[in-house]
């Protein structure tokens, strides 16, 4: 298992550019499950969530070519049953049950764990697939999908936590192949949401409001092949632009989608972090002192859960009293206990997070339990005194494209040891 140790106190100064989005590219691969035809994937980022979504393709009997960002994809013919040991290893296999169910009528797919970031329920994604039509049912840890037909209908797709971005992804997969028109209330409204409809249009499906939480789906017999580019990751460029406002000198973000940041640059501006917007780059330059800031957690446009735990590191050492509340994963805390390793001075109650800003955090041997959590420990290792050993880092493997590279361009100091 790598770690990495990253030796605190450099300035963060020059350029980098942002891959294609994660969290857009893994629906968007298995929307090639919908056709027989032939689909290219440009800026697929590098990731090993990708390359988990491309072995499942392969194993359901899709041909899969990759080179240098992208992808090409063509699933003549379809096995409808995923395997256990690679479903497992990702919870966002679940989005390929969409497309099985809407162009084989048939699914068979293991049940996804819970996570670190709380249980994970997709009970909204079977509700849905019922509502068109389905039956479901959750035998031996595999969820079985089947239907004569799939038709049209209304269904409300928001669950007690707000809307579902997979869950979305996956009715509307499913959707576009039904008879009639289907109509989901509650959608999320994600760009990654908008990014998968995109691609079903460019395929030849009927979809109107994707973006709002009203999307319109009208059946159609056949889907064809497609050609489209990942939209910049969001949740990378946001890391980067913490990252650089906590220990940068002046650090310019190319490839970015400025709208689909906006609270994240609306928070960085209320803390005092000098920002320079263009159409698809975004320059920040150190502020001297940040201010203390009160951060809630909301589905898109709101502040992102995902970048939650990255603007916690960032608090840590900002004078002042700081309040997070999480309200999309109320148990997304996990990093909470090893920032306070470091020297972080936070109290938790419920999904409520208290941070008192120190003035240093000191470098210790850490423990990365999630995705978003270990980019959070990489980022309170920028500002820590001495070396910071950041264990099972195969975490940040999953969703950044080469994070220690990146940051190393900028003047980071991040040693990466193999083991
Ligand atoms: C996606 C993102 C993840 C992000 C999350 C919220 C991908 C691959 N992952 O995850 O990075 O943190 O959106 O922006 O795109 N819920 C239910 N029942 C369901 C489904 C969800 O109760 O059937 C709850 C979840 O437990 C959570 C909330 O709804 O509390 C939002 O989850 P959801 O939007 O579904 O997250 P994912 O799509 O899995």
């Amino acid at each position: 298992m790598d770690k990495m140790i990253v030796h605190g106190g450099s300035l963060l100064q020059g350029e980098v550019t942002m891959s294609g989005s994660k969290n857009s590219a893994l629906p968007i691969l298995a929307a090639t499950l919908l056709t027989r035809e032939p689909c290219i994937i440009e800026h697929v980022p590098d990731l090993s969530d990708i390359h988990y979504m491309l072995t499942i393709l392969n194993m359901l009997g899709s041909e899969v070519e990759r080179a240098s960002g992208i992808v090409k994809v063509r699933a003549t013919h379809l096995r409808t049953e995923a395997p256990y040991d690679i479903v497992r290893k990702m919870r966002a296999s679940v989005c390929i049950l969409g497309p099985l169910l809407g162009r084989e009528h048939a699914a068979t797919v293991s049940l996804p764990g819970g996570c670190v970031i709380g249980d994970r329920p997709i009970d909204l994604h079977l509700r849905g697939f019922e509502e068109l039509g389905a039956t479901v049912q959750v035998k031996g840890g595999d969820i079985h999908l089947l239907a004569s037909h799939l038709h049209g209908t209304t269904i409300h797709l928001r669950g007690k936590y707000g809307p579902t971005v997979l869950g979305t992804g996956n009715i509307m997969m499913a959707a576009v192949l039904a008879e009639g028109t289907t109509v989901i209330e509650g959608a999320a409204t994600e760009p990654e949401v908008t990014d998968l409809a995109e691609v079903l249009i460019k395929m030849g499906a009927r979809i109107h409001g994707s973006g709002t939480s009203r999307i319109i789906i009208e059946g159609v017999r056949e889907l064809h092949g497609f050609r489209h580019t990942i939209i910049p990751d969001r949740i990378e460029a946001g890391t980067f632009l913490i990252a650089a406002a906590m220990a940068g000198k002046k650090v310019t973000l190319h490839r970015v989608i400025p709208q689909h940041l906006e609270a994240l640059l609306h928070v960085l501006e209320e803390a005092g972090v000098p920002l320079k917007i263009k159409k698809e780059s975004i320059t920040i330059t150190a502020s001297p002192s940040l201010k203390a800031l009160s951060i809630e957690t909301l589905p898109f446009p709101g502040f992102a859960t995902d970048l939650q735990a990255q603007l916690s590191a960032m608090l840590c050492t900002t004078q002042g009293v700081s309040t997070i509340t999480e309200h999309v994963f109320p148990q997304r805390f996990m990093h909470l206990a090893e920032l306070k390793r470091m020297g972080a001075n936070i109290e938790l109650d419920g999904a409520r997070a208290t941070i008192i800003g120190v003035d240093q955090l000191s470098g210790a041997p850490v423990m990365a339990s999630d995705l978003r959590a270990s980019a959070a420990l990489v980022l309170a290792a920028l500002r820590a005194d001495g070396p910071t050993e950041i264990n099972r880092v195969y975490h940040i493997d999953r969703g950044y494209e080469g994070i220690d590279r990146k940051l190393n361009k900028l003047g980071a100091k991040i040693q990466r040891i193999q083991e």
